[in-house]
């Protein structure tokens, strides 16, 4: 196992579209659990392969207040959604910064798991949201894309300030 490092907004590469998998192989289940071990160690409730620099259709997610409720996704993909929600979302990537982004309320999603048997998903709340945020990634968007212009260049001066700090 492995700790990843994670791809901070704006670099570029955030902006890839990732590749489906087309083999589950020993490379990728090992992606796989590294991304478990990053989320966890980070801590957040999801990763998408994107941020850890590696453009192949791979997402891990776990909301449950244990820790113990790990979902991974191979080629997730929305097949079905409806209502709206409105909720601050927060992202590995964008380091300390958290704003309300409105998604679908329900969302049905198709996706491989690491046998390569095909699941399909239902959810809905943070879950819902949570799919949606990490496919995004997958598709080279980041959350504070939907936010306005001004919030953005906003967002990357504090990023940039803050990276100067660390550095
Ligand atoms: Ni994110």
């Amino acid at each position: 196992m492995a700790l990843l490092p994670i791809l901070r907004f704006p670099d570029p590469r955030l902006k890839k579209v990732a590749a489906p998998v087309l083999e589950i192989d020993e490379g990728i289940k090992r992606l796989a659990r590294d991304m478990a071990e990053t989320m966890y160690e980070a801590p957040g409730i999801g990763l998408a392969a994107t941020q850890v620099d590696v453009h192949k259709r791979v997402i891990v997610i776990d909301i449950s207040e244990t820790r113990d409720e790990l979902l991974t996704l191979i080629n997730p993909e929305i097949a079905e959604k409806d209502g709206l929600q409105v909720c601050e979302e927060g992202c590995l990537s964008v380091p300390g910064i958290y704003d309300k982004v409105e998604r679908a309320e329900n969302v049905r999603v198709h996706y491989l798991d690491l046998k390569g048997e095909k699941r399909t998903i239902e959810a809905h709340g943070l879950l819902a949201v949570c799919l949606q945020h990490e496919i995004d990634h997958l598709d080279g968007k980041v959350f504070v894309e939907h936010l306005s212009q001004l919030k953005q260049t906003r967002i990357k001066a504090k990023l940039a300030k803050q990276a100067k700090i660390t550095a």
